[in-house]
């Protein structure tokens, strides 16, 4: 980008200019590349609290305004009018598909629906209450064994096939790891079925008890999976973009950003939050439970409050909320939890400590009550968010790969022992 302006910085009595990167939606920013070698120094911001790492077109996010865009698409437009697989081919492709788009796209996601058999078999092997996020980013990692056309070339050139590969089949992963954690048959997917209503299918349908599909539950699956489908430069997208800089295969790049939404600050949240809540209702105490994560030398958090970047509200937790009381309501199904939910909501906003760190519900802070409603068990909530993150980690891979990056590769100020040797 060409610089149209620039900011003087004076350093040891020498002046030089920083070019002023403007971003389209008027972000400014200082391209310090030139600055070591100009002047000795370097920057530091540990936790990139205020780097920008790179140069994006996918996802525009506005913290202050509670601002989230898809390629230019507010989100809450997205969520009413589109499914899940359009916004997938939108992050992707850059734009919506067209009707025929869609369905090839369709066509694509079916004909990749199929876990290789030979795969089914590890799943007999990982211990008995492994957590399905470690089995699946492991299981993720071993499709570069199964698919070896994994050198960059051919995965630039086979990028609609690994996407495609990626989003169906990892869907399938998912439910087979739930089928397998319960000991029943695993369910294969249909080509009849929506992207939503097969992986309810295939998670919930046995040879003895029908599953009927509601398209309620369709419906606010869809919901969930847009509102997760990308967030920008968060944590596991980081690590997709640092990783796939060094050129790593596709699957291997998504299975280390599966791992790090894993992490309980990050994806993680959604099934902490669910088990606060529990832990709130069984001992029903918040008060106390407020003071606890209030406490400076309590590691407690309040999970599910609080964002990087959003510090106003998280335009996700509004459009969750609500849509959590709707499917509750409609389905007749009664969750204390929400309740519990709700209290604390209540409690944080109208709280000093809150309020003065810009402190919101965030789009964990919901979520997982509508997964319990769904009958999705704790454990397989962030497996539903990194379903959902796939066309966004994808994307982020393809634009990364597409700008000839440089491999990432930060600097460091040392700060241990000084070397006693004279050289
Ligand atoms: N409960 C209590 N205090 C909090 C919380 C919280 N949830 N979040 C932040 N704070 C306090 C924190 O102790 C610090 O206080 P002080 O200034 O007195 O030291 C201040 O607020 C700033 O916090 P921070 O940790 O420096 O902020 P951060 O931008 O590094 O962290 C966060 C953001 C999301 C990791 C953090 O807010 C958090 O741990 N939240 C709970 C976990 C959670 O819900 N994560 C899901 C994030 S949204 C989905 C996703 O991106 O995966």
């Amino acid at each position: 980008m060409k610089p149209a302006e620039f900011a003087t910085l004076k350093i040891d009595d020498k002046e030089i200019e920083l070019p002023v990167i403007t971003g389209t939606e008027g972000e400014k920013g200082l391209d310090i590349g030139m600055l070591r070698k100009q002047t000795g120094y370097v920057t530091i911001d540990p936790g990139f609290m205020n780097t920008a790492a790179c140069y994006s077109k996918i996802t525009f996010v506005d913290g202050e305004r509670g601002i989230l865009r898809y390629r230019g698409i507010p989100v809450e437009e997205l969520v009413d009018k589109h499914l899940f697989i359009e916004v997938a081919y939108l992050l992707v492709h850059g734009s919506l598909p067209n009707e025929e788009e869609k369905v090839e796209f369709s066509k694509l996601l079916n004909r990749n629906s199929l876990v290789h058999e030979d795969m089914r078999h590890f799943f007999d092997h990982f211990p008995r209450g492994a957590h399905p996020m470690h089995i699946l980013s492991t299981m993720i990692n071993a499709l570069a064994a199964f698919y070896p056309n994994v050198d960059l070339l051919s995965m630039k050139e086979d990028i609609e096939l690994s996407t495609a590969r990626l989003i169906s089949m990892v869907r399938t992963m998912a439910a087979m790891a739930y089928k397998k954690s319960i000991g029943e048959p695993v369910v294969y997917p249909r080509q009849d079925l929506s992207y939503c209503a097969n992986f309810l299918n295939m998670m919930f349908d046995s040879p003895v008890v029908p599953y009927k599909i509601a398209p309620e539950a369709v419906r606010i699956l869809n919901i969930l999976l847009i509102l997760h489908a990308d967030h920008e430069q968060n944590c596991s997208t980081t690590t997709v973009r640092t990783i796939g800089s060094a050129q790593v295969n596709l699957y291997a790049t998504i299975s280390a950003g599966m791992s790090a939404l894993s992490g309980p600050l990050h994806g993680g949240a959604n099934q902490e939050v669910v088990e606060m809540l529990g832990y709130i209702e069984r001992t029903g105490n918040v008060e106390k439970f407020m003071q606890k994560v209030k406490d400076k030398n309590n590691p407690a958090r309040l999970m599910g409050f609080g964002h990087r970047v959003y510090k106003t509200f998280d335009p996700r937790a509004v459009i969750i909320k609500k849509e959590c009381h709707d499917f509750l309501r409609k389905m007749k199904i009664k969750d204390p939890l929400l309740d519990v939910a709700m209290q604390l909501e209540k409690i944080a906003l109208s709280d000093d400590y809150f309020i003065s760190r810009h402190l919101y519900p965030n789009v964990d802070f919901y979520s997982g009550i509508v997964y319990r409603a769904l009958g999705i068990p704790e454990n397989m909530f962030t497996v539903m968010f990194a379903l959902a993150r796939l066309p966004g980690w994808i994307a982020h891979w393809k634009e990364m790969i597409g700008m000839n990056t440089k491999i990432v590769r930060p600097r460091q100020i040392y700060v241990g022992k000084r070397c006693k040797t004279k050289l």
